[in-house]
Formats: structure tokens, C-alpha cells, sequence
């Protein structure tokens, strides 16, 4: 008899997307997104944003780990570790390959029906985001990305597309990742496909908050339409929103650290949430944007169809969390989306992310606490360096520990009570990262063979956390 806290149909996975994996980035008929233009990186050279793709430029998405030529032998190996569902994102530019066309392109939509036939040869529930960090570059240039109104009716073709061609294949949704992100000053390109005729690079982007917050209404909008139309076609469909949950807490018990932190999380993490799952903006929302001379463009209907447009579960990434001080003189470190003042109590990664596994258990319940509905940890994860040894192994036995704290919080909180419907640990994979553009900040259980420089064989090869989490997933989570 099974004395696991995980619920029998708990959704194991793991997470991707597209353009961090696929690659093939011009390949039958694909536009170039906006992470096309994103050139290499490292933890202290920022990715270059080029307006044309420039010759001899390493752009990590283009090949990335060519998923779209070996699919086949990459969800075979999810298969052999017992995986339940699988997070990928759909290449919007691979549909709609400037985002504005009227017919979709026949070649990008069935490459997803052939992802999809795979996965469910294994009993594998896809779990698929409709827009991860891929907006078409051409509605960049002809719109400033989603600063644009006309985006909104792009993204409802995009989606309406998507759900009826997949009605029958996909029942888990979600529309924006990380749509928080928004919030941020970092988020505008990635998140938003705002570009400025003057930003350069991706962490010193030229930033206007007022175009930023309209872009993200324009989302919302698109969001709860997309969510409408969906459950039309299917009401069976799950559709969620995802938030980079960054975790925030005060340094001191000073009320003062108390209220900024307060102020920070409802603005990073609370601000996205609310709207898509409440339906409404939030009562701080209106200090928030009169104090930062925001003022919104909302046309009739945007709001109503908020309100008719919520989500039905909430997803979130949790790599880390952070500290707020009023204290300028603290010592500040990198993280997810945004750094903070550093934890003295919190060890952290090669790249400075505060690991803190118990802070998932606080999220999980300020969140459940919040609104009540199913959720899912989407994203979850250590990017470290790995090192192949001479017989060919990888001893990542740091990834365990990381991933085997944080699921054993997960159980806590399932224990005090949140409804936790699965988990899809980042870059089940290695894949190109986000915020770098290194292959070397790796994630996966499935190393490959490729550096940060592009070179490699693209060979596959498990790890030992492959075999730990095959044994974790078998177990229902008891053997940890
Ligand atoms: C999340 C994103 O912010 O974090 C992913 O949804 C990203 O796209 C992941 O890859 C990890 O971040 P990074 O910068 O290490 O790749």
C-alpha cells in the first residue's frame, strides 16, 4: 500500500520550450521570432537584441537542440523515465510565421500533431504553452510587439488555430509564460516584444514603463479571450496562467522592509495573478500606475471580458527567492528575472540564484491561500555546470539534492493542504537558457552534447539525476 502524499494521478514531467529546444528555426516555413535576434551570452556578457540577423553571430535558438529533428528519440527517453506529462510551448512563428498572416502554415502544424502522436504513444499528456518568449519578430517591427492593440486579434487566430487543430490532442493550456515578467524592465523584449530604437541589449533595455503596462493589458485581454474561445471549443480544456513566482521576502522586521516588500510582491507576483484568476484588477493597482504616471487605454468590453475570461488552474516557476531592503549598503545577487538584497541564510547557485526549497512551501500556500484553485509547479530547477567523466558519466548528484528538497516541500504543502496537481521540473533537457544563452548553465536530466559556442555532436546522454527521478516518478514520489 502506497503511503506517498502525492495524489495517485500527480502529473510528473518535465518543462521546455520552444525556443530554447527546437531549433530549426527557418525550417518549412518558420518566421523568425524574437528570440532569433537574441545573440550568445554569458553570466557577464549580456545577449546582444540584432534588428537583422547578422553574419557570424551565434544565435542560440537557431539550431538550439534540434528537438524539431529529434523528437522522436527525445520523448523516448521522457517515456523511459516514467514521465506523465510534458511541457513544451508552441513556435508561434512556425503557425504564423510573421504573425499576421490569415492562414496558418500547414508545415508548422502538423510537426505539433506528429509531437503529439509521440507523446500520447506513451501515455505522455501534453502540457502546452501557447506563447513562451517567441513572439513573431514581425509583429515586433510592424507593432512594437504587444505595445500594439492589433496583437490582441493576432494572438486569438493564433490560439483559436491551435485549439481547434489540437482539440482532441491536448487538454492542458496555458496561455503566457512567465506573463509577470511584464512587470519588469527585463521582461519588455523577451516577454513583451517591445523593442526601443535605442535598447542594445537585453539587461540594458531602454525602458517605458507606460508601454510596458499597456503591452500587458493588451495580454490580459488576449488571455481571457483566448480562455473563452477555448473552453467554446472544448470544455474539458484546462487552461491556465503561469507566473515566475519570485518569491519575495523582508530583510529586517522593520516595518519599513515589511511594507517594500509587501509593495513588491503585489506588483511582481500578484499583479498578473489576480487579474487573470479573480477577473479584475487589483484594488492596489490604481496607486500603483497614478504614481508611475501610467494611465491605460481600456476600451469597452476589455474588462467584462476579463472578468469572462479566467483561468482555470495556476501554474508558476520557482527557481529561488530574494530579499528587499530599505537599505541601499546591502549586498545585492542575481536570480530569475530579478535579483535581490542576498540571504545570509541561503546558499546559492554558480550563477547567484538563492536556492531555498522551503520558500516553494511558503509560495505554494501564500498562493493556494490567495485564490484557491488547482495549481502546478511548471518550472523548477538547478542550472549548473556539468562535467562528462572519462567513462562517459555525469555525476550530477548537486541537481538531486536541489530537485529532491524542493519536492519533498512540495509534499509538505500538499500535506497543509494545496491542491498540487503536477510537477515539470526546467529543462528536463539541457537547452539553450533564457537569460544567458548558454548551453553550459544546464538543467536536464538528458545531457547534450553542445557548448556555449555552438559546437557539439548534440548527442544524448542520461545523467544520474535520469535514473533518480525514473525511481522518484515510479515511486509516486516516496523514494526520494
Ligand atoms: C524561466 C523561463 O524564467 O526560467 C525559462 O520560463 C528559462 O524560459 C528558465 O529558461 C530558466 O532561466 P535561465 O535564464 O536559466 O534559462
Amino acid at each position: 500500500m502506497t503511503t506517498s502524499v502525492f495524489p495517485k494521478d500527480f502529473l510528473w514531467g518535465g518543462a521546455t520550450a520552444a525556443n530554447q529546444f527546437e531549433g530549426a528555426w527557418n525550417v518549412d516555413g518558420k518566421g523568425p521570432s524574437c528570440s532569433d535576434m537574441l545573440s550568445g551570452g554569458t553570466h557577464t556578457t549580456p545577449r546582444r537584441i540584432t534588428r537583422t540577423n547578422e553574419q557570424g553571430v551565434h544565435y542560440p535558438s537557431h539550431e538550439a537542440i534540434d528537438f524539431y529533428h529529434r523528437y522522436k528519440e527525445d520523448i523516448k527517453l521522457f517515456a523511459e523515465m516514467g514521465f506523465k506529462t510534458f511541457r513544451l510551448s508552441i513556435n508561434w512563428s512556425r503557425i504564423f510565421p510573421t504573425g499576421m498572416e490569415q492562414e496558418p502554415n500547414e508545415a508548422g502544424l502538423q510537426f505539433y500533431d506528429d509531437v503529439f502522436d509521440e507523446l500520447k504513444k506513451y501515455n505522455i499528456e501534453p502540457l502546452v504553452t501557447i506563447s513562451h518568449y517567441e513572439l513573431p519578430f514581425g509583429l515586433t517591427q510592424e507593432y512594437n510587439g504587444w505595445a500594439g492593440r492589433e496583437v490582441i486579434e493576432h494572438f486569438t487566430r493564433y490560439a483559436e488555430t491551435l485549439f481547434t487543430r489540437y482539440q482532441n490532442k491536448v487538454k492542458y493550456w496555458l496561455t503566457f509564460n512567465e506573463i509577470n515578467c511584464g512587470t519588469a524592465e527585463f521582461g519588455a523584449y523577451l516577454a513583451l516584444g517591445i523593442l526601443h530604437k535605442d535598447t542594445k541589449d537585453f539587461l540594458h533595455q531602454v525602458d517605458e514603463p507606460a508601454v510596458r503596462f499597456q503591452a500587458l493589458h493588451h495580454q490580459f485581454v488576449a488571455s481571457a479571450r483566448a480562455v473563452q474561445i477555448g473552453h467554446k471549443i472544448n470544455p474539458d480544456f484546462k487552461i491556465g496562467c503561469m507566473i515566475a513566482y519570485m518569491t519575495t521576502y523582508p530583510y529586517t522586521c522593520n516595518p519599513e522592509d515589511i511594507l517594500l516588500a509587501q509593495e513588491y510582491n503585489n506588483i511582481r507576483n500578484n499583479y498578473c495573478g489576480d487579474i487573470q484568476v479573480r477577473g479584475e484588477y487589483p484594488y492596489y493597482a490604481k496607486r500603483f500606475l497614478k504614481e508611475h504616471n501610467i494611465e491605460l487605454d481600456i476600451r469597452d468590453g476589455d474588462l467584462e471580458d476579463i472578468k469572462a475570461g479566467t483561468v482555470d488552474y495556476y501554474t508558476f516557476s520557482y527557481y529561488m527567492s530574494n530579499c528587499v531592503s530599505t537599505d541601499p549598503k546591502l549586498e545585492n545577487t542575481s536570480g530569475n528575472i530579478n535579483g535581490g538584497v542576498k540571504n545570509p541564510y541561503l546558499q546559492a547557485s554558480d550563477w547567484g540564484w538563492q536556492i531555498d526549497p522551503k520558500g516553494l512551501r511558503y509560495s505554494l500556500n501564500e498562493i493556494y491561500g490567495r485564490y484557491g484553485i488547482p495549481m502546478m509547479v511548471v518550472e523548477n530547477g538547478l542550472g549548473a555546470f556539468d562535467t562528462v567523466e572519462a567513462d562517459g558519466s555525469i555525476n550530477d548528484s548537486y541537481r538531486i539534492d536541489y530537485l529532491k528538497e524542493h519536492i519533498e516541500q512540495m509534499g509538505e504543502a500538499i500535506k497543509d493542504g494545496v491542491e498540487l496537481w503536477g510537477y515539470t521540473p526546467w529543462g528536463c533537457i539541457d537547452l539553450v537558457s533564457a537569460s544567458t544563452g548558454e548551453m553550459e548553465k544546464r538543467y536536464g536530466f538528458i545531457y547534450v552534447d553542445k557548448d556555449n559556442q555552438g559546437k557539439g555532436t548534440l548527442d544524448r546522454k542520461k545523467k544520474a539525476s535520469f535514473f533518480w527521478y525514473k525511481d522518484v516518478i515510479e515511486s509516486n514520489g516516496e523514494n526520494l
